[in-house]
């Protein structure tokens, strides 16, 4: 079989972590005697660089001639880029947010599991990790806040900014049934989280969520306030299966889920629409402070190349063989700096075999 695999390395540590986790692809493609051909894709402040604007409309027509496309990051440091002297809309993030409607990408998987080798890369106590955790966060993508109406005027003489929350029920519906969905292959276990006590929105979603869930008697679901789900996170995760919400608490929430499992460097995520096509990509940034240094970590990108693999290419073999590799490089004791063991006084545990490595001599392992 042959696929067509568009490839956004994007800014900072993007390039980097795309190249290892095309590497890995590769192996595969060799391993399976598949044809993954790559087209690169304009994304971000590179774009902007090259062409005025973060996305041109020939890139969004070149994604969608993609079976799948494979995305590092994009952006800069947003306090000393000259990309964010730019007006708002031609800023590298609005490339992102302009490609995830274009190809509408509203459910963005983002798995947080720990590894158990990772254990001392957590921050949370050992009797709360004590058995790990496996959570999956349903994000919607192309909603909310992120797309409602905003701007900035002046109200008798003071500077205001206004940003619009909505959803539609449709909109709600259709990422709640993907949630369901999932749970059904998991632990079948929905938590579904928003501001029911304050926001209309939130009130409209819950509703939703109560009639999607009569479609699947076998889930057990509840819902939960964000504040306190944030709280939840950290005090016992093993209690989530898979958490559901709307576009800005699931930006927030899984940033704080991937310090969990260790680092935002361990963070995949699928953006699907209503078919095969998704876009991979680490959940993390371009990192700008450790760009070109070769110590990013590249597995979170390359577990979302292993969702490619399984959620628009079918190969779950293929996918598994990836999961594994990682699973094994792990074990091995080979880690990027932002996964080494934290070191407690108190800790009598030999950690000698854990060795630091970089960008490029993990993806070597995980290949
Ligand atoms: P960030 O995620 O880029 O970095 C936060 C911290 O995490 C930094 O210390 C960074 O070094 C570290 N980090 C991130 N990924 C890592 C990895 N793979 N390995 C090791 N360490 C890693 O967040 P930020 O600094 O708030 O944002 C930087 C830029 O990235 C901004 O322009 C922002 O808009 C953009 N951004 C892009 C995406 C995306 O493309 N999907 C996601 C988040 C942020
Ligand atoms: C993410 C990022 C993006 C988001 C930014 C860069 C627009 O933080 O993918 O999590 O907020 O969705
Ligand atoms: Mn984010």
């Amino acid at each position: 079989m042959n696929y067509k695999i568009g490839l956004i390395a994007g800014d900072g540590i993007g390039p980097e972590v795309v190249g290892e986790a095309k590497k890995v692809l590769d192996a595969v493609a060799k391993k399976y005697k598949l044809g993954f051909s790559y087209t690169d894709i304009l994304m971000g402040g590179c774009s902007i660089d090259a062409t005025g604007v973060p996305l041109t409309d020939e890139a969004i027509e070149t994604a969608k001639q993609q079976d799948a496309i494979l995305m590092g990051s994009i952006g800069g440091n947003t306090s000393t880029s000259p990309w964010y002297k730019l007006a708002p809309e031609l800023r590298p993030e609005a490339g992102l947010l302009k490609i995830r409607k274009a190809l509408n990408l509203f459910a963005n998987l983002r798995p947080a599991y720990l590894y158990k080798e990772l254990k001392k890369a957590c921050p949370l106590r050992e009797d709360i990790i004590e058995g790990g955790f496996d959570l999956m966060i349903m994000r919607e993508l192309t909603g909310g806040l992120y797309f409602g109406k905003r701007h900035t005027e002046e109200v008798d003489g003071v500077k205001t900014a206004t940003d619009t929350l909505t959803y539609n029920e449709n909109e709600i519906r259709r990422i709640a049934i993907r949630a369901f969905d999932i749970a059904m292959k998991r632990n079948k276990k929905v938590t579904s989280v928003d501001k029911a006590n304050v926001l209309d929105s939130s009130r409209l979603w819950r509703s939703v969520v109560e009639e999607v869930a009569k479609d699947y008697p076998e889930v057990q679901y509840e819902h939960m306030l964000v504040d306190n789900a944030a709280m939840q996170l950290v005090k016992d995760p093993k209690q989530f299966d898979v958490v559901l919400t709307e576009n800005m608490f699931g930006d927030i929430l899984s940033d704080e889920a991937s310090m969990i499992t260790g680092s935002i460097g361990m963070l995949s995520s699928a953006s699907l629409n209503d078919t095969k096509f998704g876009l991979y990509e680490p959940s993390g940034g371009s990192a700008p402070d450790i760009a070109g240094k070769g110590i990013a970590n590249p597995i979170a990108t390359i577990l979302s190349a292993a969702m490619m693999l399984r959620y628009s290419f079918d190969l779950d073999d293929a996918a598994k063989d990836v999961e594994n590799a990682v699973q094994r490089v792990l074990e091995k004791g080979y880690r990027t700096i932002d996964i080494m063991p934290q070191k407690n006084e108190n800790d009598a545990e030999n950690t000698e075999n854990v060795k630091q490595v970089g960008t490029k001599e993990i993806g070597d392992l995980i290949v």
